[in-house]
């Protein structure tokens, strides 16, 4: 499939079971097309992004023992996931000269994305909540229309989005295990092991992308637009093991611990 057509399938359909569709045949990269910046994903009518502070917040850790308070908890992640989705196509659409390597890796990371989105939905479900029930927000998607270059994406998805969520799928993986639901505590340790891949994606572009001469951690830097910063980039308890693995060298680590002011427990 070439992928401004899985691109295109995935911001501009009305239909979720089209969006999350998994491509079976292997990508091709042969009609780039024309530069195209789409302001917002075409969602169905129960998935429209929901003004300012309608949807709801994440529930407390300390009530998620009753099983709706979990079912809005994988709601909420489900539309994380597919915002992810959506800026993954906007990014196909908006930069058709990137290199076709990063493109097609891009995409790769897209099926895993519907994956992460279809596993929340189903939990959601499962535990009393549809996807589409309840209204979603747009906070991802909003930072997507500031990237100018690909360096700002891999600044500010893979590198802060993703990155904070290596941190954030161990947080919830516990939250869940604590409130005796082992099926939700899976899905996270699944995404968990995903997220590695995904900021070891972004690691590596920032590298094969950057000046010559320029650090990893001035790259990262310069690239993240506001109001995003590194600190951002981190949950509530820094991991360090998955940032190793995901390719970040023991000095930008050092570096994002040292920006963030926050204490490593490793
Ligand atoms: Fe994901
Ligand atoms: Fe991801």
């Amino acid at each position: 499939m070439e992928l401004r057509a899985f691109a295109e399938r995935v911001l501009l359909s009305d239909s979720l079971d089209l969006k999350l569709e998994r491509v079976r045949e292997s990508f091709t990269d042969v009609t780039t097309g024309t530069e195209l910046r789409v302001t917002e994903p075409v969602r169905p009518s129960n998935l429209q992004f929901a003004p300012r502070r309608a949807a709801p917040a994440m529930p407390h850790p300390s009530t998620f023992t009753d099983p709706k308070r979990r079912a809005i908890a994988h709601h909420i992640m489900a539309n994380h996931e597919l915002q992810a989705l959506e800026v993954m196509a906007w990014v196909l659409l908006a930069f058709p000269n990137a290199p076709a390597e990063f493109r097609t890796g891009i995409a790769h990371v897209m099926q895993d994305e519907q994956r992460h989105t279809l596993m929340h939905m189903e939990r959601s479900s499962a535990l009393g909540v549809k996807f589409g029930d309840l209204p979603v927000n747009c906070y991802i998607w909003k930072k997507a229309l500031g990237f100018e270059n690909v360096l700002q994406y891999i600044a500010g998805l893979p590198l802060t989005f993703e990155g904070r969520n290596l941190d954030h799928t161990l947080e919830f993986e516990d939250y869940f295990l604590k409130a005796g639901d082992p099926k939700s505590a899976a899905i996270m340790k699944t995404i968990h092991r995903d997220e590695i891949a995904h900021v070891a994606f972004g690691m590596e572009w920032l590298r094969r992308l950057k000046p010559e001469g320029q650090s990893e951690w001035d790259a990262y830097v310069q690239n993240l637009q506001y109001p995003l910063r590194p600190n951002k980039s981190i949950g509530d308890i820094f991991h360090a093991e998955p940032r190793l693995a995901a390719g970040m060298t023991p000095d930008f680590l050092n570096r994002l611990q040292h920006d963030s002011g926050t204490p490593s427990p490793e």
